[in-house]
């Protein structure tokens, strides 16, 4: 059991998916190599590229493999029964390997090319000379982590790019490093989720392949049993900034891709028209909630509109020790300040408030509503409206709640959504394969679950029935899960940067903005009688896409420069 464990866990941690050799080799098909080409496989694992490449180049190289290992293949592993494994296999296939080769066992983020130490690059975290490879390809590490002790530095070299964040993890930074050390005409060919062409934590990652160079992404229709995550082959050329990018047989431009926020590569289809007026995120903010740490201390389940406290709160001062400050601190870790401050505060007999949580003798039965709770928003089914089905103990405006959290791990302490608590607004499920959008009534309590949207200040209340009706459309789910944000999370940036219906005119925005009204008011009083699915297709033709809406606003925008 422990060593299924410890095997899982260093699998996820180093983003273990091998490529099933024909896979690599058909994609190594398409590359044609000369004798003098530098290649290079990041994180080669079992060598299901590097395998074929030394094939290949024994071919080209008379059969010398001290050459091919010193000229032609560079190639580094992290694991170290992955990394052995495949120097045996070598020699079991080619003879024993030269003295001197190019494949190293390191961690390729700190690792310096052509060989050697890492040495700390230049402010902008390049390389000063070009790079050095011709072709580099491989699968690179997906969702694996960092190397926490040089995160910093990792951060300073490869953390930003063309002005925009490139999220910390293995797979971007892989692709990073590997865009510095291509050669100006290198080309990169990697195995990647399909999550990247659109996934907000990306952008930053589209933007640096697109002003490096051109790209091409290919559906990989099988990858492996071992993931079950759709997967995609990134073509790049380094040839200098794109005007366009293929994806899947089709071309998007640039100017289609800026149109949407997150610098979509699913752009350049026909939701592009939706894209040239403004965003929800003009009209409306949107954020997400927060978390107890302990729903079970805090959160109860409403039943014919009352609820059962189990539970008593009390507060007490706790005692500040290091040991404590330490198992509270992100990475358990703390400053040589931060250490210093609390053994003095330790010293001192310092106390923090806390609370203490203890079972009642018997449940106390509380109807609602009551001064002590409100009405707690987390994720559940219905569209338009539901009533509510959970409340959070809220005394003293959730004193106990927010002591609880600020006693707990660092990521406890913050109070996500804090200053939309109790407005009013709509809501939808965080996690869904469509836009579950409720109304929102003002009072509640904002769960991480089930983020929500609320009106800019000075917007008048009819865009929040306009807003909710759009959102409630299929056209709506399709531009969002196709174009913003094709995985399973539905964020409040996501929200933000959907279309704000410009396309609609005054005569159907003003039925739109009465039907959603008057449905949210049916629901609310429980007279909606099964009329849901009948509304939902209305809701669809108000808010057709009126194509000479589309004219204006392109002529708009193309004044404007947009
Ligand atoms: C998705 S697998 C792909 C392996 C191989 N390229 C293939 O296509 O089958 C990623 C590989 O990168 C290795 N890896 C993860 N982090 C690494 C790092 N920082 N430096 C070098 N290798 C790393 C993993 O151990 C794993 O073998």
């Amino acid at each position: 059991m422990a060593r299924t464990r410890h095997h899982r866990d260093k699998k996820q941690q180093l983003g273990q998916f091998l490529t099933p050799p024909e896979i690599a080799v058909r994609i190594l098909g398409g590359h044609t190599l000369r004798p003098c080409d530098r290649v290079l496989e990041p994180g080669f694992g079992a060598g299901a590229f590097l395998l074929p490449l030394i094939d290949t180049f024994m071919m080209l190289r008379s059969n010398d493999l001290s050459a091919v290992l010193n000229e032609n293949i560079w190639g580094i592993e992290v694991d170290d029964e992955l990394f052995e494994g495949t120097l045996a296999q070598i020699a079991r296939r080619w003879g024993p390997l030269p003295e001197h080769h190019n494949l190293v066992r390191g961690d390729f983020l700190l690792q310096d090319y052509p060989n050697g130490e890492w040495r700390e690059l230049n402010g902008a975290g390049r390389l000063g000379q070009d790079g050095w490879f011709d072709l580099i390809v491989g699968n690179p590490p997906f969702g694996g982590t960092v190397s926490i002790e040089h995160q910093n530095r990792l951060e300073a070299a490869y953390g930003r790019r063309g002005g925009l964040k490139i999220k910390k993890e293995t797979y971007s930074f892989f692709i990073v490093k590997s865009l510095d050390l291509l050669r100006t005409g290198g080309r990169l060919e990697f195995i990647c989720s399909d999550t990247f062409l659109t996934i907000p934590t990306m952008k930053g990652l589209r933007k640096a392949l697109m002003d490096e160079g051109t790209s091409e992404v290919i559906r990989l229709d099988e990858f492996s049993p071992e993931t079950s995550y759709p997967m995609v082959v990134l073509r790049f050329a380094k040839d200098g900034p794109s005007d366009s990018v293929k994806v899947e047989h089709r071309t998007a431009s640039r100017a289609s891709i800026n149109a949407t926020a997150n610098l979509s590569w699913r752009a350049g289809g026909a939701l592009d028209p939706y894209f040239m007026g403004p965003t929800l995120g003009e009209v409306m903010v949107a954020s997400s909630g927060m978390t107890t740490g302990k729903n079970e201390y805090f959160v109860r389940d409403i039943v014919n509109g009352e609820l059962q406290e189990p539970y008593a709160f009390t507060f007490v001062e706790d005692p500040v020790s290091v040991e404590r400050e330490l198992a509270r601190a992100r990475l358990n870790q703390l400053s040589k300040k931060q250490l210093a401050k609390f053994a003095q505060m330790e010293q001192n007999g310092a106390t923090r408030r806390n609370v203490r949580v203890t079972p009642r003798e018997e449940p106390l039965r509380v109807a609602l509503p009551h001064p002590d709770y409100r009405y707690y928003n987390k994720a559940q089914t219905g569209l338009f409206y539901a009533p509510p089905r959970y409340a959070i103990y809220w005394r003293d405006k959730g004193d106990a709640v927010l002591t609880f959290k600020q006693n707990g791990r660092w990521y406890l302490h913050g109070v996500g959504g804090g200053p939309f608590f109790e407005r009013e607004g709509i809501t939808w499920s965080l996690v869904a394969s469509r836009l579950k959008m409720r109304y929102l009534p003002e009072g509640y309590i904002l769960d991480s679950g089930s983020p929500c949207a609320f009106l800019r200040d000075g917007v008048p209340r009819d865009e929040l029935w306009f807003i909710l009706g759009w959102t409630l459309t299929e056209k709506a789910t399709e531009i969002l899960k196709n174009v913003l944000n094709h995985t399973m999370n539905i964020q409040s940036k996501d929200f933000e940067r959907m279309p704000y219906p410009f396309w609609v005119s005054e005569g159907r925005r003003h039925d739109a903005i009465a039907l959603v009204r008057e449905t949210v008011t049916a629901a609310m009083n429980g007279l909606l009688d099964n009329r849901e699915d009948q509304i939902l297709a209305d809701l669809e033709c108000l808010y057709m896409l009126d194509t000479s809406a589309v004219g204006k606003a392109r002529a708009t925008c193309g004044a404007a420069g947009k």
